[in-house]
């Protein structure tokens, strides 16, 4: 036995062992290392079809490589990020990566090279391929298949994705050693950066995020598919949670959080951000992600939360419910007015409108009714124009949705908070009214509520399609789905 993971004399096709730092891992000896090289079946997978997002995700690629004729265009998935000491976070790969190639997979960079001709552009996936098992990398390195799981082969990823593939180790040497204009999409992956210092600039790489947020405004029937799914998944998580109200009272809005995140797991899905589950006086704080505190019989909850698919959409809903069931009259006003404002807002989103029109209908909504319950000195137009509403309204009312929960964030804002809706986007409509416990310019009974009702929009040929109105949104629907689900009928 020696601890020596190297073969004493590699033959010509033996590579050597790669040496685990610290001593993690037990003394290996040679006849071990040369036992582990061989035995194993060839489980190449053939034929395999291309996947649903493969002829979508090869058109955006069409139009990048016409926006940005005769330069190299390099997009990474992102590196998997340490938690702490040697586990990591789950990953998540970057937007633009996963819009691009339908794939998901960490370490991974797509190119696109511009053709000798000038006409248009060669794609490649640069990413790891299967692990050698000549060399032992298999079952001695962390990223070894024996660790983390199979991996597709370059052949196999090739077939599944449409795209030609190479080794992502490749890639850095391939890069540094390259001439002629060049951009990256910066934030996901250090060293392609690094690889890349020199030769691209921050001005030229912002364009390429831009125009890549832009090219997702507009959702193909694909995308709105699955924001759908997200979003039926997301409507059965809310039920669930309905259901264990009475739990939750005797917990927190911890088990509100854990039964959402249930749904998504067990239908194979993720949620799209933290959850907010935000019971009593949190519901006035806009991201209440930390869902540590008590859920009280006659207070509210704001439950603002959404699935995201496998294909990585997501659904962005908030429903403000009563736990016990029943509004009282002071939550019911302040629920019906944030209702009128939604509805306004709705009825906003349609082809043609400014962006900013489904805003400024529920903002003159709100303004109103801060000013028929003396919050405010009228007349509304004075609230509005000095913004005088937003002490409660807090927030805008809306935004794009789709890979990312906020999406097509870095688009110009001419094409998109001053731009018009086209068909096929997909925003929210999420209009709020917000009393902070320590308030002191409003009554003591409106202090600590918080109000949000929030859908995910789909802008039509004629108008628009709310994708989650399988959720009741009226106060007098909502304690009537909440009775039918509890049981409590009648
Ligand atoms: N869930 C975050 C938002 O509604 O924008
Ligand atoms: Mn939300
Ligand atoms: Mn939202």
């Amino acid at each position: 036995m020696t601890d020596e993971l190297t073969p004493e004399t590699p033959g010509e096709d033996e590579q050597p062992i790669k040496q685990r730092k610290n001593g993690l891992y037990p003394g290996v000896s040679d006849e071990l290392a040369k036992n582990m090289q061989s035995g194993w079946a060839d489980t190449e997978l053939r034929d395999l079809e291309p996947v649903e997002q493969a002829p979508y995700a090869a058109r955006r690629r069409a139009a990048l490589s016409r926006r940005f004729p005769g330069e190299r265009l390099v997009i990474p998935a992102g590196n998997l990020k340490t938690r702490s000491n040697d586990t990591e976070y789950d990953f998540r790969a970057a937007t633009e990566f996963v819009h691009l190639t339908g794939d998901q997979t960490d370490d991974s960079v797509l190119v696109l090279e511009p053709r000798a001709d000038g006409e248009g552009h060669d794609a490649t996936l640069y990413r790891l391929p299967r692990s050698d098992r000549g060399n032992g990398e298999f079952w001695l390195d962390g990223m070894g298949e024996l660790w983390v799981g199979r991996r597709n082969s370059l052949t196999e990823a090739a077939a599944l994705l449409g795209l030609a593939c190479a080794d992502v180790r490749e890639l850095p040497d391939a890069l540094r050693a390259a001439s002629g204009p060049v951009r990256v999409v910066r934030g996901h992956d250090a060293g392609i950066e690094e690889a890349l210092a020199g030769q691209v600039t921050a001005e030229r790489d912002e364009e390429l995020r831009e125009y890549l947020s832009e090219a997702r405004l507009v959702k193909d029937e694909f995308e709105i598919g699955e924001l759908q799914k997200a979003v039926d998944s997301t409507v059965r998580g809310f039920e669930d949670v309905v259901k264990v109200l009475d739990k939750a009272e005797a917990t927190s809005e911890r088990y509100i959080e854990g039964t959402f995140f249930l749904r998504a797991r067990v239908e194979g899905n993720d949620v799209g951000y933290g959850s907010i589950c935000a019971a009593g006086p949190h519901a006035t704080t806009l991201h209440w992600v930390r869902n540590n505190g008590q859920v009280r019989s006659g207070d509210l909850l704001l439950l603002d939360a959404g699935v995201e698919t496998t294909s990585l959409y997501t659904a962005d809903v908030t429903r403000t419910l009563p736990i016990n069931g029943t509004y009282s009259d002071l939550q019911r006003k302040i629920y019906d007015a944030v209702y009128e404002a939604q509805e306004a807002g709705i009825a906003a989103v349609k082809p043609g409108a400014a962006f900013r029109d489904f805003h400024d209908a529920a903002q003159r909504v709100l303004a109103e009714k801060l000013v028929e319950w003396g919050l405010v000195e009228g007349p509304a137009d004075r609230v509005l124009e000095l913004g005088l509403q937003r002490r409660w309204t807090l927030h805008g009312t809306g935004h794009m949705l789709g890979l990312d929960v906020h999406d097509c964030a870095a688009a110009r804002t001419e094409t998109y908070v001053d731009g018009a809706l086209e068909p096929g986007m997909v925003l929210t409509v999420e209009p709020g009214l917000y009393f902070q416990a320590d308030d002191l310019t409003v009554p003591a009974e409106y202090r600590g509520i918080g109000v949000r009702i929030e859908d995910d929009i789909l802008v039509t040929e004629d108008g628009n399609r709310n994708l989650s109105a399988a959720l009741p949104r009226r106060a007098d629907e909502v304690e009537a789905w909440m009775a039918e689900l509890t049981g409590q009928r009648g």
